[in-house]
């Protein structure tokens, strides 16, 4: 199935030449005819993404909220855009979580029990489940939704055949696409998962190439936010055949230490390990990552073949549409549907809907990447304020000519002449 397509080195030691055929139509910028509003007085959220079809760009994020067939078909039933379900591997069995698993960070005095949750901490790994009971749940809810887009998330170790193997098998589910876990902060770097192949562009080049090499799906990767510049695994994850970037998962971090018992948060038999941070405090992280794979993307893959997922920190329609506005396709959702449950996805509709009402924006695509276009270097930011200033200062102050005077304006027309 591979083929040569194009040429993408950009000076990129990690670039390859080698594509995969795109295996989709890819995002198209017209909405989905079906799933379009019929009052044409309302915005339609209604996105094409690598070819498919979503009510909403609301999409459930890999984790809690996607974790069996119960929640997932709730998802479904609420109006999510999209399903990830939780990451599966091969072997569920070395896979062994703990409890507790996550921690939270609090806003206000001392991080009162009263006040806003803004930080989440977890430290718990990818799906414990077996994968059996896991692609079966697949397959029944495919068979139920036909028409709704279901995401297997998958993760293995740094093994050819365990990689073509797993893709096969969730594949046969009838799932629509794939979010490659290029990302996990914790848990088993010593097999080689998640984010130790995500943070290492080398490692990154080969096994995107067995994964697109096999994939017969749209195949977006997940990138961490856990390394210098994560536009370079983004690249190398595109050059590489994948037809989207997902970022962010969770950033790594220590909730806290307990001032009375000097243990580290979440304490399991009085020890802990650092975690994957998320929820609202991550969310300006999340806008710069994606900020910066944005526009690597604009200038170096064309735009209508490729897709950007916006994650992290998302509660509100507000929030969402600043990841559109940086060019993302589509929103994912963890943390918020834990701690508001799968409701939110209507408060989440409204509110985007108000904020097109009030650009008298028609369609997703009438914003996405808008805000891009501001975004420059800081030496270009002083030019920018110094060709002000001068500007402001050609303009003269005060009347022109005295037969400017009027009898209306007269006493701010006196002021506008006075220098003190
Ligand atoms: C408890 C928990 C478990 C998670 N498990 C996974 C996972 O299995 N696979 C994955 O790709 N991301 C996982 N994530 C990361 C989320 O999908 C998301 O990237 C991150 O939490 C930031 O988004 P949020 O602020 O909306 O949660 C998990 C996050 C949380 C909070």
């Amino acid at each position: 199935m591979a083929s040569l397509k194009f040429s993408h080195s950009n000076g990129n030691p990690f670039a390859v030449t080698r594509h995969v055929t795109p295996r989709s139509t890819r995002p198209t910028r017209i909405g989905f005819k079906i799933f379009a509003s019929d009052n044409h007085s309302e915005p339609d959220l209604s996105v094409c993404v690598n070819g498919l079809q979503m009510p909403n760009p609301f999409v459930i994020g890999s984790g809690p909220p996607g974790t069996n067939y119960t929640v997932m078909k709730r998802a479904f039933d609420e109006g999510w855009g999209a399903v990830i379900a939780k990451t599966v591997s091969l072997d569920a069995a070395k896979v062994i979580n703990v409890t507790p698993r996550y921690a939270r960070l609090r806003a206000g005095a001392n991080g009162s029990a009263k006040g806003q949750i803004i930080g989440w901490e977890n430290i718990e790994l990818i799906s414990d489940r077996p994968l059996e009971t896991m692609l079966k749940e697949f397959k029944q809810l495919k068979k139920e939704y036909p028409d709704r887009i279901l995401i297997a998330s998958i993760m293995e170790e740094y093994n050819k055949a365990g990689w073509e193997e797993l893709i096969d098998r969730v594949e046969q589910t009838g799932i629509d696409a794939i979010e490659v876990n290029f990302s996990c902060p914790h848990g088993m770097p010593e097999r080689k998962m998640g984010a130790a192949v995500g943070q290492d562009c080398a490692l990154l080049v080969e096994v995107c190439g067995w994964i697109n090499a096999k994939a017969t799906v749209p195949v977006w990767a997940k990138m961490t936010p856990n390394i210098t510049d994560i536009t370079m695994p983004a690249r190398v994850a595109l050059s590489s055949g994948c037809e989207g970037v997902a970022a962010i998962n969770t950033i790594m971090s220590v909730m806290g230490i307990s001032l009375d018992t000097l243990r580290p948060e979440p304490c399991v038999e009085g020890y802990s390990t650092p975690g994957g941070y998320s929820c609202k405090a991550v969310h300006p992280i999340a806008l710069a990552k994606v900020m910066s794979i944005a526009k690597m993307m604009k200038s170096e893959f064309n735009d209508n073949d490729y897709s950007l997922s916006g994650i992290g920190g998302v509660e509100t329609g507000g929030d969402a549409a600043e990841f559109i506005l940086l060019g993302a396709n589509t929103v994912q959702v963890c943390t918020g549907v834990m701690m508001h449950g799968y409701g939110l996805v209507k408060k989440l509709c409204d509110e985007l809907k108000d904020f097109m009402k009030k650009h008298n924006f028609k369609s997703i695509e009438d914003f996405r990447g808008v805000s891009l276009q501001y975004f420059t270097t800081h030496t270009d930011l002083v030019r920018r304020q110094q060709e002000a200033i001068r500007e402001r200062k050609a303009i003269k102050k005060g009347l022109q000519s005295d037969k400017e005077w009027t009898g209306d304006g007269f006493v701010k027309e006196t002021e506008s002449m006075v220098s003190n």
